[in-house]
């Protein structure tokens, strides 16, 4: 994995990020309402919640149905210009995860981070997150780690290209990869949930889609110029799935990675 990617400049171009809009996999209502349980347990008020390294807004827009308002933050200005403008409680601010001065002491009732803790100083949005939370707030860390296919020959064939990628991410996603296991969080009243899945339906080129969302395959293809990566992958992905007979598309799933806390009330 490499050492000394600026995690803040992952993601800044337009085409990179409206792949990341069109093809990441979409957080469930399952994972949004074992949230906001959670956030209710303390604090029955679900009036502000802040999303920080928000992308283009899949981790943010599931809890506007809950919340008076929602504000996705990124330090990426094309991930931010690809979130939705027509959901009318939600915002979207180009800013970092530790340094919120838009957002007033003691005001948020979540504070959380979909994907993307591992990228961030990690102390100094604890201590954020610490600065804007209620007392009796909640802060929730989510996530997925690689996907599966049901079809084994689709599975080899993703398998061996993510292989290819995998030492050209920043060496922080050993973090997500291990689901944050090793990770303390800030306040003692504290639980995960590794049980929720994903799935979804991918055709070939929706997961050429997913893949050129991905920082690991633009840092891939500029150290492999001669190398049509995204050809030879469609190729194999097609041959395979005539192979094993699978139609037009297969199911991949993700299991996500839920770690929330409570702030103490006093
Ligand atoms: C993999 S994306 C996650 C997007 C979305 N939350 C999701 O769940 O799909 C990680 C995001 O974190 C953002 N990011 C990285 N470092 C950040 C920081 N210090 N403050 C705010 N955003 C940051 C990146 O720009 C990127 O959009």
């Amino acid at each position: 994995m490499s050492d000394n990617v600026d995690k803040t400049k992952m993601y800044v171009d337009q085409e990179q990020s409206k792949a990341y809009a069109d093809n990441r996999p979409r957080y469930t209502d399952e994972m949004f309402q074992a949230i906001v349980d959670y956030c209710k347990e303390t604090n029955p008020n679900l009036n502000l919640a802040v999303d920080v390294g928000c992308g283009p807004g899949m981790s943010t827009l599931g809890f506007a149905k809950y919340f008076k308002k929602v504000i996705g933050v990124d330090v990426s200005e094309t991930q931010v210009a690809c979130a939705p403008k027509d959901v009318p409680n939600c915002e979207f601010k180009v800013g970092y995860s530790d340094k919120l001065p838009f957002i007033k002491s003691g005001t948020v009732d979540l504070f959380c981070s979909g994907e993307s803790f591992n990228l961030m100083p990690q102390k100094e949005t604890f201590a954020e997150a610490d600065r804007v939370l209620k007392p009796g707030g909640t802060i929730a860390i989510f996530g997925y780690d690689v996907p599966s296919s049901d079809t084994p020959a689709v599975q080899d064939v993703i398998q061996k290209y993510g292989l290819k990628i995998f030492p050209f991410y920043p060496k922080e996603t050993a973090q997500l990869l291990d689901r944050f296991r090793g990770l303390k969080m800030p306040y003692t009243d504290a639980t995960r949930n590794d049980d929720i899945k994903i799935s979804m339906k991918y055709t070939v080129k929706e997961y050429i889609g997913f893949m050129k969302s991905t920082w690991a395959l633009r840092a891939y293809s500029e150290a492999h110029p001669d190398e049509d990566f995204l050809a030879d992958l469609s190729k194999e992905l097609t041959e395979a799935m005539e192979k094993a007979g699978s139609g037009l598309d297969y199911t991949l799933t993700w299991n996500l990675f839920l770690l929330m806390a409570h702030k103490p009330k006093n």
